[in-house]
């Protein structure tokens, strides 16, 4: 069982790979999903950011991080000085997952089945932009770049490497700061965590 991968172009670069991404019928969320959401971002971005998975948001414009934890991901982001313009946006799994719920569509996590299928997509995207720094945003792009055993709140912040030695920094997902009780809190430690990304560009 191979996920993505003979959807994935070999060659063509972003183009071929964002016109290969709607076809992909690596797992089952493309069909109860609006649409695929692409990552976005220049591709000579120095570093690369990972989120989960689009949200309700997302799934109905086509556009990553535009939803509540975009909003938040881009104030985090000018407070750290980092402009979204310069940085590659992707998420690990590329279709919304979600439970029905009356009229509304509820956020579930994706699974480890479903982030490995849709892996391929992520490492093409990585094997294009070759980003000098990846940060992981939440435990679902733990999971799919670091291992099940990796613990995002245990390493928030350190330097860490990719299993092929990119350098890669963890910090927590917009939507875990959107729903804390400590807001001010932990919005501070998010904008803490980007500006140590930013620290650790070479
Ligand atoms: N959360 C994510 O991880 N990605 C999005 O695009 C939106 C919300
Ligand atoms: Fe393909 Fe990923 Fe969508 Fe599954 S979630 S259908 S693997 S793009």
């Amino acid at each position: 069982h191979t996920g993505a991968q003979r959807w994935v172009p070999d060659r063509g670069g972003m183009r071929a790979l964002k016109a290969a991404l709607p076809e992909c019928r690596g797992c089952d969320l493309w069909s109860y999903a609006e649409q695929v959401v692409p990552g976005e971002g220049p591709v000579r971005a120095r570093m690369m950011l990972v989120g989960e998975q689009p949200g309700d948001v997302e799934d109905k414009q086509g556009r990553i991080f535009v939803g509540p934890a975009g909003r938040l991901l881009d104030k985090a982001l000018v407070e750290a000085g980092i402009d979204r313009a310069d940085v590659y946006l992707t998420n690990a799994v590329k279709h919304f997952r979600f439970e029905p719920r009356g009229k509304r569509r509820i956020h579930k996590t994706p699974s480890v089945g479903q982030i490995v299928a849709c892996s391929p997509w992520l490492r093409a995207e990585q094997a294009i932009v070759r980003p000098s720094l990846v940060v992981v945003l939440g435990s679902v792009a733990a999971r799919a770049l670091l291992g099940t055993g990796f613990k995002v709140t245990q390493h928030r912040g350190e330097a860490v490497e990719l299993p092929d030695g990119t350098p890669a920094m963890a910090t927590v997902h917009p939507s875990a700061v959107v729903r804390s009780e400590e807001f001010r809190r932990d919005f501070a430690l998010f904008v803490d965590d980007l500006k140590a990304a930013v620290a650790l560009l070479p």
